[in-house]
């Protein structure tokens, strides 16, 4: 009962809020000036934004920044490739991800966490962040965290044999749970969170992924203030 909710009722529901929201947001203009009204040219809304943090502690940044977009960027790659050859039983491609995806981990952990670290001390950077700032990197790190601690320290892999097949089986409209059923818990709540984590992604700052810098050079300016903001 709770394994057909949470790998089935939950894939579902996170892919129509996860394109869903997303379109609504970029085209409505959702907390902007054209809130409720669907326009092709609204691009977003005020906080369809980075919000960068360059502009405090620059020093502090480091590699850190490189490491969390490197480290995300390899995992994606590792997990598409690892999770395709786990569906068609390629050896070597299950392989590769094991590889990648913990070169991917480290690097990733260690980007995010100093991330985080750096909006606890830096006094400028606490004041700007928003509670969407932390809950997403803790919602990475804990993601990230348990991966990791399956692959590295429980020494467990080949899960993507078993998850493959059910994500294969939720894209195909037949959704099929025996296999990843029965896969260790820890992967399962690793599949589990990272499924509540895209579910709450069109509502963050995150969206800032699906925009293509082609205007960049001939936009305006970007008016980063908040709908409430606007109603005073
Ligand atoms: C719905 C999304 C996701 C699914 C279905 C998924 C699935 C999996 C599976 C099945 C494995 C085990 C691979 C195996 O044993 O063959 C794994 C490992 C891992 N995942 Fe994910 N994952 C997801 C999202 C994420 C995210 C967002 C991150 C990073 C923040 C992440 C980081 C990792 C890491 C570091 C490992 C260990 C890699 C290794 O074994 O070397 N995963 N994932």
């Amino acid at each position: 009962m709770w394994d057909s909710f949470l790998f089935i009722g939950l894939p579902y529901i996170t892919v129509a809020l996860f394109f869903g929201v997303t379109i609504y947001r970029g085209f409505s203009g959702m907390m902007s000036g054209h809130r409720g009204k669907w326009n092709w040219t609204a691009r977003g809304d005020y906080l369809w934004t980075t919000r960068s943090t360059g502009f405090f502690g620059r020093a502090s940044i480091g590699a850190a920044s490189l490491c969390l977009h490197w480290g995300i960027l390899i995992l994606l790659i590792a997990h598409l490739i690892g999770l395709i050859g786990g569906a068609y039983n390629l050896v070597s491609w299950v392989n590769f991800f094991r590889w990648a995806g913990l070169g991917g981990g480290v690097l990733f952990l260690y980007g995010a966490v100093w991330a985080l670290a750096r909006r606890v001390i830096v006094p400028q950077l606490k004041a700007m962040s928003t509670p969407d700032d932390y809950i997403i990197l803790l919602f990475l790190i804990v993601i990230d965290g348990l991966g990791l601690y399956q692959a590295a320290v429980k020494l467990v892999f080949g899960i993507s044999y078993s998850a493959g097949p059910w994500l294969g089986s939720i894209i195909k409209l037949q959704p099929e749970i025996t296999a990843i059923a029965g896969a260790p818990f820890i992967n399962k709540l690793h599949i589990i969170v990272s499924l509540l984590f895209l579910a709450y992604f069109p509502f963050t700052k995150l969206v800032h992924v699906f925009s293509y810098p082609f205007g960049y050079s001939t936009r305006s300016f970007v008016s980063m203030r908040r709908y409430v903001g606007l109603k005073k």
